[in-house]
């Protein structure tokens, strides 16, 4: 059987752009036709500023808010990944294979160690090193798809030349994976800016709606979301990204696949706007009642990624043991 891989970063709180470009696929689809782990990924959110309290609280609600939406811990592996070592122990011989070359084209350095410096941060070694711990993540455990949003394909293409790398030189103990992307909403864009993701960490939430928004703030922020300076409802990324954004979220919250035809039933922005947003607060609505429920019972929680952990270890752990052999360390006797 296929074996899926995809994370969540606890940097924030989760949103529709997690929830339309990876969340939904792993509950809806790739939880069902594969042998499938997904983890809160924890390590990832220490890259950049980062306050030890919230972090602790974020992974908790990420869990459960991935539980709420239907990962069913029957059908695929939940699991933090602070909690199997061999992502760390792994990492460190990916970063014997990559270069720093590499990593410092990776399109989100780039542009995140632009804003630590700016905010006079100083830009976490960790942040550079980051897409090694991806593909650490990745390859433990001989991952054949990461169902992810688009932001992320460099950073797959990255895993795949690091494992094809390292099999070339060390004799072949990873699968090269590939990454997998929805049809629709692959991408989804800030309300207020629609030229740039709709991101968790953002400091003005006016154009991000959260998973747990009620349902009165999702309306308003999508009836605010910016649109064109046209009027006519086309589907055009470059020269109408709100309104197109706009489109993406309908089809992708009624489940259509032709967000261009979906355009051309509209003449009015005010009417695509009101029935977005009526489309995504149905949409959330179950998410949000679920998670209410999960959440007055934190233990049921607890356990779901106690027992997840504990079969992520058991699949890691013998591909990382291979690979430490591979690369020449001596095995301990
Ligand atoms: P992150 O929040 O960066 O940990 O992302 C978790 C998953 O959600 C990844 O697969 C991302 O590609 C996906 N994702 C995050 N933001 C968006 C967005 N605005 N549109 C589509 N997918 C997204
Ligand atoms: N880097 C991913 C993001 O920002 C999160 C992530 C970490 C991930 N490890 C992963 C996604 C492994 C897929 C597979 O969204």
């Amino acid at each position: 059987m296929k074996r899926i891989f995809s994370g969540v970063k606890p940097t924030g709180h989760l949103t529709l752009g997690n929830y339309l470009g990876a969340v939904r696929r792993w509950v809806e689809v790739d939880q069902h036709q594969a042998d499938a782990l997904f983890s809160v990924v924890d390590l990832h959110a220490l890259t950049v500023e980062h306050n030890p309290a919230r972090v602790r609280r974020l992974s908790l609600q990420a869990a459960t808010l991935l539980l709420a939406s239907g990962l069913d811990p029957e059908r695929c592996t939940l699991f933090v990944q602070s909690h199997v070592d061999e992502h760390a122990r792994l990492s460190y011989l990916l970063e014997c294979t990559a270069t720093d070359g590499e990593l410092r084209r990776m399109i989100q350095y780039k542009e995140k160690s632009v804003r630590a410096r700016e905010a006079e941060e100083g830009v976490r070694l960790s942040l550079l090193t980051y897409p090694v711990l991806m593909a650490a993540d990745i390859l433990a455990y001989g991952t054949d798809e990461v169902p992810v949003g688009e932001d992320q394909t460099q950073h797959v293409e990255l895993t795949r030349d690091l494992a094809v790398r390292f099999n070339q030189r060390y004799g072949h103990v990873f699968t090269v994976p590939k990454a997998t992307h929805p049809e629709v909403a692959a991408r989804v864009m800030d309300l207020q800016d629609p030229t740039s993701k709709m991101g968790k960490s953002h400091e003005n939430g006016a154009g991000i709606v959260y998973l747990l928004d009620e349902a009165e703030t999702v309306r308003r922020k999508i009836m605010r979301a910016v649109t064109d300076s046209g009027r006519e409802v086309v589907y055009d990324r470059e020269e109408s990204p709100g309104i197109a954004n706009m489109v993406d979220l309908l089809a992708a919250a009624t489940g259509c696949r032709a967000p261009a035809e979906l355009a051309g039933a509209y003449d009015s922005y005010g009417a695509l706007k009101k029935d977005t947003a009526e489309a995504v607060v149905e949409l959330l609505r179950p998410v949000r009642e679920r998670h209410a429920a999960l959440a007055a019972d934190p233990g049921y929680v607890e356990r779901v990624l106690r027992e997840g952990a504990e079969r992520a270890r058991g699949m890691a752990r013998p591909m990382v043991d291979r690979a430490y052999r591979a690369i020449g360390l001596l095995p301990a006797a």
